[in-house]
């Protein structure tokens, strides 16, 4: 499963990437407003730095607004894709970016027919919202489940972006069922590197160097 981060910190896009190379990076209107800077410098940044999908989110609502803002999007590097909302009028701009050779990754999903359309438009990425439907009182990772079987039934080539991810655990489902990335807050892929009987394990390796050193100390005196 590929690992992106979601984001439009770049700070934190480059310790990630100091860690483990990421895969990719997701960024949306709510993130970038937290940061409080110009979208289209900072989506430049991120590509320096991440080689692989960098998701650039349309804010129009009909589907000629986001075939112009996704345009302007993909001119800004190759690795661009460009976010379109799951609606008839999305699902339209998708079908003519995907026509022009600009790859898509279809927003907002949260049911099962959503994702079927969104791959039926020719999405390359599909997101499924689960800590959303959470939030609800719904499973939001039955809706993988269910998204991998129907994209498996008929082998459809969109991948699913498992998004709206809020815990290590949520990754660690999404994986077990299949989804092709998880896409997660920088505190969250953090958390993926923790234990704490690593935490205990480091400590005891290095009381008992410690103990040696002493030991050895002791015996040349
Ligand atoms: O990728 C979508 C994600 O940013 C939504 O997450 O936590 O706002 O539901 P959240």
């Amino acid at each position: 499963m590929k690992i992106f981060l979601d984001t439009a910190s770049v700070a934190e896009i480059q310790q990630a990437n100091e860690w483990i190379k990421l895969d990719g990076v997701t960024t949306n209107p709510t993130l970038i407003l937290k940061e409080g800077k110009d979208y289209k410098k900072t989506l430049k940044e991120i590509c320096s730095i991440v080689s692989g999908p960098v998701s650039a989110e349309t804010v129009s609502l009909n589907a000629e607004g986001m075939v112009k803002e996704g345009r302007e999007f993909a001119k800004i590097a190759k690795n661009i894709v460009v976010k379109v909302t799951m609606t008839p009028e999305g699902m339209k701009a998708c079908r003519l970016l995907t026509k022009s050779g600009i790859r898509v990754n279809t927003t907002l999903v949260f049911s099962a027919n959503q994702a079927l359309l969104a791959a039926k438009a020719g999405s390359y990425l599909v997101s499924p919202f689960i800590g959303r439907l959470d939030d609800i009182g719904e499973k939001g990772t039955e809706l993988i489940k269910e998204i991998r079987q129907i994209y498996d039934n008929y082998s459809f080539k969109s991948q699913i972006l498992a998004a709206s991810i809020r815990s290590p655990e949520h990754v660690k489902e999404v994986a077990m069922l299949g989804a092709d990335i998880a896409t997660m807050p920088f505190k969250v892929y953090e958390q993926l590197f923790n234990h704490k009987l690593t935490d205990a394990g480091i400590k005891k390796f290095l009381d008992d160097w410690g103990k040696l050193q002493k030991e050895l100390k002791k015996r040349q005196n």
